[in-house]
């Protein structure tokens, strides 16, 4: 059931060209479409809006670099006259209304300006995250056919300083589609070589710059392309639309995260995944608050006292970030000890989401911060939260181990592989009922078919989440795992089927294997099988170096795919399907049953074997 009356107050509060007399077109499921007739601009709602109701001086964005030692800040004010400007640069390079501009930032403001500056004039912007290789941003290239790309010199790892320009040059040389122009940021730690005729200078370029006005746009032209991983090396370019966006995203900052205009928000994210479009730059700004763009890692910049230093500097009241990131803090400051030595009062509670909470993590979270901490689960696909303990509208007990309730909006459930509704407490296929609420994904970037088979077609009428797990007697969502070959590691999402494609590129390859297997920090950590060719007389650990090298060329170093092992064969069962699952409950320890269909159980032990010789499963 939508609630009308919910979308209907919360499309009240955002400023729309022309309000919309309709709140949904359901005339072609599952390609719904929200506020249909409303007229809208994203960067209006973020940057001009408090400019003119009077927040022109109040902090927009804060920018904290401990990989640079580098701090700066926008107020509303500034950062108007630097989107309109970057606008500006984009219509005199041609970029006009539906163009897409691909965006291959590390996390500087200039990211998040060229992002709202693409929405301003309704461009379609497509963030690239900077741990993604050549080879990935080609496809990306090829799939959104992008007139200009924005990028910069380079990024800033804690232990080196990674050249984007040589990646992006790369990644073009190997796309079919060729952008019109580049508009390159220089930074000072490796300035890059510019392409004379393609290639332009940011600074140069906002220099030259006429400020340009918010240009109206339907309420579902596309804001954004974001592509994500999906069963195979191809992704999935999730479609977000512009009012769904505004509206659905406003409500989450004082509904789900209880913050008011001027309080100042952190996710600790990238603006090249769903966490930092929806809450760097899009939600916190559409609500009037200061948002933090963080340069940085949660331990090592310089130590774990990281992110107590920031709360404490800017007076953090919520912070967003992976569970992985507590976990990396946790290791190395087990007693908090560096928590002691910031005020960290003014936090009012942490988020946490991306993979799975362990409730040790939440727990220990809990007792240094002494905030609520809340796990809430949400996708790419859904761009703000499905379950989540909305604390500002009521705080549920917090159950560790559960993001607590479907949000308003969503109509979650369980089903078994026949459709049917399992009773509370059985694991199945977590859905939702169809429609989606505003603000979620309309359809996959040229590929509707592929929206419509791979969510909506094993369970008609439901949205499929790729997730399994169980609701139990009170309602809390408990999310155990994927349904497919996506991993999560460190927060990051990834494709089992992609690395496995790249492994079968190598000529000694045969047949191979990725899985995710369990890791104490990063959540997951993909692990790789391979079987070579007859014949090959090379030494296995040279090939092996040869593929982990090539998946960090291929896919990128956010793969963090380091091991890999040659086997005699894969266990599979009588009709040729490798056994993944099997083989992760081995690695992992877990206890685990002799598939029945298994052609040679022979091939368990000789696995077995061999993941010893790795160390796993890890003590
Ligand atoms: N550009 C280029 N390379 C990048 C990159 C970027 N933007 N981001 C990461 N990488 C590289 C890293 O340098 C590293 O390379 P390496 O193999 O040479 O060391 C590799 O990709 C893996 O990076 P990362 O996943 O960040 O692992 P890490 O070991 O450096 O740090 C954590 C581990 C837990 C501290 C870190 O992942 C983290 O802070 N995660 C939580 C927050 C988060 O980003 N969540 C995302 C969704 S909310
Ligand atoms: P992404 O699209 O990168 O945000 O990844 C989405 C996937 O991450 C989900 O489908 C889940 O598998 C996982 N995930 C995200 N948040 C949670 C959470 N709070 N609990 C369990 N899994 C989560």
């Amino acid at each position: 059931m939508i609630d009308s009356q919910l979308w209907r107050s919360a499309a009240d509060d955002v400023h729309w060209y022309q309000a919309p007399t309709r709140l949904l077109d359901d005339s072609q499921p599952p390609f719904y479409r929200w506020f249909p007739d409303g007229v809208i601009n994203a960067c209006y709602n973020a940057v001009d809006i408090h400019v003119e109701q009077g927040r022109g001086q109040q902090l927009a964005v804060i920018y904290d670099s401990p990989v640079t030692g580098t701090r700066r800040q926008y107020t509303f004010d500034q950062l108007l006259e630097q989107v309109s400007n970057f606008a500006g640069v984009l219509l005199a390079q041609g970029v006009t209304m539906g163009d897409r501009v691909i965006i291959y930032m590390p996390m500087i403001p200039e990211a998040l300006i060229a992002m709202l500056g693409c929405a301003r004039i309704g461009a379609i912007h497509s963030v690239v995250f900077g741990g993604f290789a050549s080879n990935e941003l080609a496809v990306r290239i090829d799939d959104a056919a992008p007139k200009l790309i924005v990028s910069a010199s380079c990024g800033v790892e804690p232990s080196r300083v990674v050249a984007y320009k040589p990646l992006l040059d790369g990644a073009i040389a190997l796309a079919q589609h060729k952008p019109q122009s580049c508009i390159i940021v220089q930074r000072p730690m490796q300035e890059a070589s510019l392409v004379a005729g393609r290639d332009l200078d940011w600074n140069a370029a906002m220099a030259a710059a006429q400020p340009a006005a918010c240009v109206p746009v339907n309420a579902n032209d596309p804001l954004y392309v974001l592509y994500t991983s999906g069963t195979t090396g191809q992704p999935k370019g999730v479609v977000r639309d512009t009012g769904g966006s505004v509206v659905s995203l406003k409500w989450t900052m004082k509904n789900i995260y209880n913050v008011e205009p001027g309080d100042v928000y952190w996710a600790a994210s990238d603006v090249g995944w769903v966490v930092g479009h929806s809450y760097i730059v899009y939600g916190p700004l559409f609500n009037g608050n200061t948002t933090l763009m963080y340069e940085g890692k949660p331990v090592g910049t310089p130590d774990p006292g990281a992110f107590w230093r920031v709360i404490e500097e800017y007076d953090v009241k919520v912070l967003f970030t992976a569970p992985t990131a507590f976990r990396a803090i946790r290791k190395e400051d087990p007693e908090g000890k560096y928590l002691d030595k910031y005020d960290h009062s003014g936090l009012r509670a942490l988020f946490l989401a991306g993979e799975r909470c362990d409730p040790n993590t939440l727990e220990w979270a809990q007792a240094k911060l002494q905030v609520p901490v809340i796990d809430h689960w949400w996708q790419t696909e859904t761009g703000w939260s499905i379950c989540a303990n909305c604390l500002g509208i009521e705080q549920l007990p917090i159950v560790p181990g559960s993001p607590a309730r479907a949000v308003p909006g969503y109509d979650v459930q369980v089903l078994d592989t026949a459709g049917e509704p399992l009773p509370p407490g059985e694991i199945g296929a977590l859905v939702i009922k169809a429609p989606l609420p505003p603000g979620t994904f309309t359809t996959l970037w040229n590929a509707p078919d592929r929206f419509v088979k791979a969510y909506f077609s094993k369970f008609p009428g439901y949205y499929e989440t790729g997730d399994a797990g169980y609701i139990d007697e009170n309602g809390y969502v408990f999310v155990m795992a994927r349904t497919d070959d996506v991993i999560n590691v460190a927060g990051h999402r990834l494709s089992t089927g992609g690395m496995e494609e790249v492994l079968a590129d190598h000529p000694d390859v045969a047949e191979c294997a990725v899985i995710g297997i369990a890791d104490a920090m990063k959540g997951q950590l993909p692990l790789g099988l391979l079987v070579l060719n007859a014949g090959v007389e090379r030494d296995p650990a040279d090939i092996v170096t040869e593929v982990i090298q090539q998946v960090r060329e291929r896919i990128g170093p956010v793969a963090a795919f380091k091991l890999c092992a040659v086997v005699e064969r894969l266990p599979k069962t009588r009709s040729g399907k490798i056994l993944r699952g099997t083989m992760r409950s081995i690695a992992d320890g877990d206890t685990w049953k002799m598939p029945a269909t298994i052609d040679d159980p022979a091939t368990l032990d000789e696995i077995g074997a061999v993941l010893k010789k790795l160390g796993l499963p890890a003590a």
